[in-house]
């Protein structure tokens, strides 16, 4: 693919993506995605914060065409190095998904299978993306052992996830990740939070990986700790939305969207990204009020309801995305500038 040749560094480019599920039968539309767009340079972090049910993991499985059973991808584009992802063919599709684009997440079980060797799994995608095989194939799968810190790779090649701990069946899920050099890491954390211990391992696994292979990465969370960390920009997302999206120092010291600030309002002291902590078990700031049913959207701005500044135009138009400065800006008709 033709990555140096891509104008600016963009490797990502979402246009206008929408995604909706028809469940129950199609009598339940569910609106999961609704109008999103953002770019992503090479070798960046764009986080994506929201609360729970606000699209998050369905927009990480639509840039990947990974959709659950009656979801449909509407309208937009994935433009992946130029590439439009939603109407690429399937087989070329497949060819992309661990190669070029890989996804993990924060529990490893949900990716590992009990019954292999965690070193065969780490060798899969080479195999299948690569072609490789025999002892080439194993050498290459303990240098990425040892490459995400696993120590005595050789050994650890033979084993079987449960005589892992948690924190070890991460690097494995990240060696497999980064096995085949991928261009974009998507990593979604679940609403679960687990262990605190091994929720900042995996962080540092993150950035571990991103710092050896420079690759770019979606990071999907709920925690405002987790984006001021590790991302250079944030979506807030609120019902398949992008409320408000800015560099992360921006985000935390000149919030523009109604949501956001009442988010950043319930966080304690100062609002610079380097006094915010990690805090796994610490979820998204709940706000007052009801997030919408994203099978019954209403016909304004989906935040109208729980917003102190919205009125009769806000109820009853839904508003564009202003722009406020370079990469900031917020889908709002009263955005505090
Ligand atoms: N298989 C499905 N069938 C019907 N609705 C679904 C399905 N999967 C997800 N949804 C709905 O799609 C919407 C977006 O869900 P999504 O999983 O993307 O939320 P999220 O932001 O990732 O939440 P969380 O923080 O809890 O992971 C929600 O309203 C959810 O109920
Ligand atoms: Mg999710």
């Amino acid at each position: 693919m033709g990555g140096t040749s891509t104008k600016d560094g963009v490797l990502l480019e979402v246009r206008d993506l929408e995604m909706s599920i028809f469940a129950d039968g199609g009598n339940r539309i569910v609106r999961a995605v609704n109008g999103l767009s953002f770019t992503l340079r090479r070798g960046r972090t764009m986080g994506i914060i929201g609360e729970s049910g606000s699209g998050k993991s369905m927009t990480s499985l639509s840039i990947l065409r990974l959709l659950p059973r009656g979801a449909r991808i509407l309208g937009g584009q994935v433009l992946f190095d130029g590439r439009d992802l939603v109407s690429l063919a399937e087989r070329d599709l497949r060819r992309m998904r661990g190669r070029h684009i890989a996804m993990i997440l924060q529990d490893p079980m949900v990716s590992l299978d009990p019954l292999y060797r965690v070193g065969d799994q780490v060798a899969e995608p080479l195999r299948t993306h690569q072609g490789m095989g025999g002892d080439a194939l194993r050498a290459r799968v303990i240098e990425l052992l040892g490459a995400v810190g696993i120590p005595a790779p050789e050994s650890r090649f033979n084993q079987y996830p449960h005589q892992m701990s948690g924190g070890m069946l991460q690097r494995i899920v990240g060696a497999a990740a980064i096995s085949c050099g991928p261009e974009l890491l998507i990593a979604d954390e679940p609403t679960t939070a687990l262990d605190p211990t091994v929720q900042a391992q995996y962080l540092d696994l993150l950035e571990e990986l991103q710092q050896r292979t420079g690759l770019a990465l979606i990071v999907i969370t709920h925690d405002l700790g987790v984006a001021a960390r590790l991302c250079d920009d944030v979506i807030v997302m609120y019902a398949g939305r992008a409320a408000e999206k800015a560099p992360v120092r921006t985000l935390f010291e000149r919030p523009a969207h109604p949501y956001t600030q009442a988010l950043l309002s319930t966080l304690p002291g100062r609002r610079a990204p380097d006094d915010i902590k990690v805090d796994a078990h610490k979820r998204l700031p709940t706000i007052e009020g009801q997030p919408p049913d994203l099978a019954a959207l209403p016909p304004g701005c989906p935040f109208a309801p729980r917003c102190p500044r919205a009125d009769a135009k806000c109820r009853t138009e839904m508003p564009p995305e202003v722009s406020l400065a370079t990469d900031h800006s917020a889908a709002c008709w009263y955005p505090t500038t």
